[in-house]
């Protein structure tokens, strides 16, 4: 089997890492992932922002995101590495992007033994009272708003990949 299959096979989302950052090598390996990715009419639009896990901004997005939330909840699982990816607001297609993007980032991860997960759940917190602060603090382009992020690191935890229904999910006609 290629590579590229086995890592679509054996990638799942990983909430445990380990405190070793991935090396320079290996985050500029996924950046380039990130940014190999098709884009609509090639509009290469998506920016990707590269935090540390102790960065005081995730922490800022963490507790606007827990507000109210009991027990609060790491929403990167305390990930050596936060990428954030933002596209611009104006541009119909920059949620697709951004989702080709991330899911590239997580296959090459996978590709280089990192584990990864794609993280949605802060969407509220980065679109609501503070989201030109954060858009500021995260160094997004003007106009831009997030529209994923995606941590990663070496393992501590492994999961099986999801298994799926072809019957359910497939119409051959
Ligand atoms: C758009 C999107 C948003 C997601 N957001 C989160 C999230 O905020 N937190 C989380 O733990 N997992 C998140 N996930 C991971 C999914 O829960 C996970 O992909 C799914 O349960 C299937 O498991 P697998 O990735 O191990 O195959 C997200 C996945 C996608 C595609």
């Amino acid at each position: 089997m290629s590579d590229i299959l086995k890592a679509i096979e054996r990638r799942s989302s990983t909430r445990g890492y380990q405190k070793e950052r991935p090396t320079e090598d290996e985050l500029e390996c996924l950046l380039r992932a990130g940014l190999q990715a098709p884009t609509a009419a090639n509009r290469q639009e998506i920016h990707i922002t590269v935090l540390d896990g102790d960065s005081p901004v995730l922490a800022e997005i963490e507790a606007e995101k827990n507000k109210g939330m009991v027990p609060p909840h790491n929403f990167y699982y305390e990930a050596p590495v936060v990428m954030i990816l933002s596209g611009d607001a104006g541009f119909h297609w920059s949620a697709v992007d951004a989702g080709i993007a991330v899911e590239n980032i997580c296959l090459a991860a996978e590709g280089l033994g990192l584990g990864s997960l794609i993280i949605g759940c802060i969407r509220d917190a980065m679109g609501g009272e503070k989201k030109e602060y954060f858009a500021r603090a995260l160094d997004f382009p003007e106009g831009y708003e997030y529209q994923i992020a995606v941590a990663v690191g070496y393992k501590a935890v492994s999961k099986e990949p999801h298994t799926y229904d072809m019957e359910k999910n497939v119409s051959r006609l």
